[in-house]
């Protein structure tokens, strides 16, 4: 099992750029199913891009992939049958399933896996699935979904699923007629998600607000699309110069507004943090300050992808903080790794946590559980007092491309050993 071994105490100083998003890269990769030659830019050199390739060749696709550009050709497409191995690794695996469904009028799939954050279940992807005339049977753990014609429709999102949004965006690409799908999410991954849509030729608008409307088209054409810039990554780095009494610039960040939720934390955290034309400095000269009550909530409120690496900051932060996760029932795995450092923390159950800020953190070993926890704790060894491991450096890898380089481009003490 890799690790990180961190010395804490060094402030973070310097430059560096924000890698492409995980959380466009993959439903786009997914979408590429639907599509014939796509030539897919600034995708991370993270583990759960080269299982979303896996995927693809599984299905039949041709992929090339050069650690950044992504070049697949799904005409040669073969089998609508995911396979059950990498749907267990990956939560996002699931969004295969929509273009499947579009190209071939049927699929079959599994339980995807993912992060551990509690009950994570697809009944909007699938329900979404059955508007467009789907039918759908499970059979002990295999999902098998049909359809003669694919129609489209209103549907109505009981809550802003990112990725029951996605799946529904393409499965409804090329059905006959108009889909209009309510109450979707809203986040920035989905309007790049369209964005590489409609540079394949679909018909799609609204992505942003909460009505989405998708034109079927009968077929798509070659595209070629830049992804976005990751804000989840954005966020971690900014953390890690907040976190040390740091100061940085950090470039390739993208549309301010797509950053705006994080950074007026940081803000109310005390930092000091300047604009750019693509890019965002950030320095912290003072002790960071307690937020009194804050919630995660779907774009534009707080990200949850963001909690933890947020928590790890107000641990050492003057004063007290109530952090209420909204969007999963259990995204708590850091919080008694954090308290092993010396974290003040107090849960009541997996969605309230009272933090109060301590004076300081002290190293020791702990274990990343999942993606965003274990960047909390790589936050929270950056910050202590002393030597640090973190475990399980393979959940960081999910979605952080070699972050010991870039910390250490910043003047970090940090190792990796595999
Ligand atoms: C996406 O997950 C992200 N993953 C997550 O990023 C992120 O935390 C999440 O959106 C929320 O922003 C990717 O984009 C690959 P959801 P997703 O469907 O699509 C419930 C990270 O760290 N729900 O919006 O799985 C669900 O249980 C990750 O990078 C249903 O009830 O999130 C959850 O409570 C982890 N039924 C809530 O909605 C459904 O059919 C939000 O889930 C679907 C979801």
């Amino acid at each position: 099992m890799a690790e990180y071994i961190i010395t804490g105490g060094r402030r973070l100083l310097g430059e560096v750029a924000t890698p492409g998003s995980k959380n466009a890269a993959l439903p786009i990769l997914a979408a590429a199913v639907i599509g014939r030659r796509s030539i897919i830019h600034n995708c991370p050199d993270i583990s759960d891009i080269r299982c979303a390739i896996d995927i693809l060749r599984h299905l039949g696709c041709k992929v090339f992939y050069d650690g950044n550009t992504v070049v697949i050709d799904a005409r040669s497409i073969i089998t609508h049958d995911l396979p059950r191995h990498q749907m267990e690794k990956m939560r996002s695996s699931i969004i295969f399933a929509g273009g499947l469904l579009a190209r071939f009028r049927k699929f079959s799939a599994y339980q995807p896996g993912g992060c551990h954050l509690g009950a994570r279940p697809i009944d909007l992807h699938l329900q979404g699935f059955k508007k467009l005339g789907a039918t759908i049977d499970i059979d002990d753990e295999k999902i098998v979904a049909k359809a003669n014609e694919l129609a489209g429709g209103k549907i109505h999102l009981a809550n802003p699923s990112v990725g029951a949004t996605q799946n529904i965006m393409i499965a409804a690409a090329l059905a006959d007629g108009v889909t209009i799908i309510e109450n979707a999410a809203k986040e920035p991954e989905i309007v790049d998600l369209q964005g590489f849509m409609i540079a394949m030729g679909a018909k799609v608008s609204g992505a942003g607000s909460s009505t989405i409307t998708i034109e079927g088209v009968h077929e798509l054409r070659d595209a070629e699309y830049t992804i976005m810039p990751d804000r989840i990554v954005a966020g971690t780095y900014l953390a890690a110069a907040a976190i040390t009494g740091g100061a940085i610039r950090l470039k390739n960040t993208g549309a301010h507004y797509n950053m705006r939720p994080i950074v007026e934390k940081f803000i109310d955290l005390g930092t000091f943090v300047t604009l750019e034309d693509n890019a965002i400095c950030l320095s912290a000269p003072h002790r960071l300050h307690g937020l009194g009550y804050i919630t995660t909530s779907p774009h534009p409120g707080f990200p949850t992808d963001m909690q933890p690496q947020l928590m790890a900051m107000l641990a050492i932060a003057h004063g007290n903080t109530t952090i209420e996760e909204t969007l999963f029932e259990s995204r708590d795995k850091h919080v008694p790794e954090l308290a092993k450092m010396g974290a003040k923390i107090a849960s009541p159950d997996s969605r309230f946590f009272h933090i109060q800020g301590a004076p300081s953190l002290h190293g020791t070993t702990v274990e990343a559980m999942d993606l965003r926890g274990g960047a909390a704790l790589v936050l929270a060894g950056l910050a202590a007092h002393g030597q640090t491991i973190v475990k399980n450096a393979c959940y960081v890898e999910r979605g952080y491309a070699a972050i010991q380089n870039d910390l250490q481009a910043l003047g970090a003490n940090i190792t990796y050993i595999s």
